[in-house]
């Protein structure tokens, strides 16, 4: 598995969650490849190292889950879902887990757990029953989720936690250590060398294009990142937006709704674009936002530091190629 880089403090601060209990739901909240789960299996290794068995984690992924409320799913130790629960409803599950733990509190884990709606028949009821358990400290409760809608039907229930991409600065970082960590070089020609593992040239091109997205970063280890293909690989996605293809969105809308996180660098206000996108229409502009969300043209964020809800491009890669689609190119020149 490959070494978490960075992101010191959010595992600091997520651990300190679980040791103290914390009695609301924590909800990590950030963008579709911004490291969650990456972010999740860390504390769990680090749980397992620092307390052993003694606090139990029930990690469930709804990445893959198709079934309905019974759960005869069972893929590798990662999902609490055992062979001998089948017939049973999660909430009955979760509720076994309590009866049965002696122990410290257990950790419920649910990562892409904004699916939770699509995939339980009484999401509420789920929500619910987690945020009591939170509540009453029989167990911690961490969910990931891409967006907010979790936060916004519960907030008060909720602890968001966000996870965004990497600064700048942070970014460079997490591109120089991942490079040092697969330069297999023996350590005199590395050190003689000393050529900076990220050159400000190289850096120039591949910032605007990765920003500090870690999965996109990470295709960039190699010496020659194809930057082109990363752009290229969602300018169909582009022209799909603005085509208001499903009708879920109408492509005029797409259009401005581009053109501002083109003007915005990447990021403005939820308001703002309603205001600006959607004028008199505040519902249907929320619902058309959703659908573009859906689809990772956009990403709805909340950040619980400004307590604002923004919108984002997709991903910086978007960005860039909405910027390229709206100039009327559709080759990237990096
Ligand atoms: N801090 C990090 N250090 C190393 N790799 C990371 C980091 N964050 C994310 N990655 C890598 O980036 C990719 C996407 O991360 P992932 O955790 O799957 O994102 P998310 O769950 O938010 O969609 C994965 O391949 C993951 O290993
Ligand atoms: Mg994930």
């Amino acid at each position: 598995m490959k070494q978490l880089v960075g992101r010191e403090r959010e595992l600091r601060d997520l651990l300190g969650y679980v040791e103290r209990r914390i009695d609301k739901i924590v909800l990590l909240q950030g963008p579709e490849l911004s490291g969650k789960t990456a972010l999740l299996r860390e504390l769990r290794a680090v749980m397992a190292s620092k307390y052993g068995r003694t606090i139990p984690v029930y990690h469930l992924d709804l990445t893959c889950f198709r079934m309905t409320d019974v759960l005869e799913w069972i893929q590798g130790t990662d999902n609490f879902l055992m062979e001998d629960s089948k017939d049973l409803t999660i909430l009955e599950v979760i509720e076994e887990i309590l009866a049965s733990e002696h122990q410290l509190q257990p950790v419920f884990i649910i990562d892409q757990a904004e699916r939770i709606p699509e995939i339980f028949p009484q999401p509420r009821a789920l929500i619910e029953v987690l945020a009591k358990i939170a509540r009453e400290r029989r167990g911690v409760v961490i969910l990931a989720s891409l967006d907010d809608s979790l936060r916004e039907d519960w907030h008060d229930q909720v602890l968001p936690f966000h996870l965004g991409y990497f600064s700048e600065k942070a970014a460079r970082a997490f591109l120089r250590k991942r490079r040092a960590a697969e330069d297999r070089r023996p350590w005199w020609q590395r050190w003689w060398s000393r050529r900076d593992l990220v050159s400000d040239e190289e850096w120039r091109e591949i910032y605007p294009v990765c920003g500090g997205c870690p999965r996109l970063l990470g295709f960039c280890v190699s010496p020659y990142p194809n930057l082109s293909a990363i752009v290229g690989s969602v300018v169909g996605g582009v022209h799909t937006g603005l085509e208001g293809r499903d009708g879920e969105w109408e492509g005029d809308k797409y259009r401005r709704v581009a053109e501002l996180l083109v003007e915005n660098e990447g990021s403005l206000e939820w308001s703002v674009v309603l205001d600006k996108v959607f004028g008199k229409d505040v519902s249907e502009g929320s619902s058309q936002l959703r659908a573009m969300a859906a689809r990772n043209m956009i990403n709805v964020e909340y950040l619980p530091e400004s307590k604002t809800k923004v919108v984002m491009a997709g991903s910086p890669a978007y960005l860039y190629a909405m910027r390229l689609v709206l100039e009327g190119r559709d080759e990237p020149d990096v």
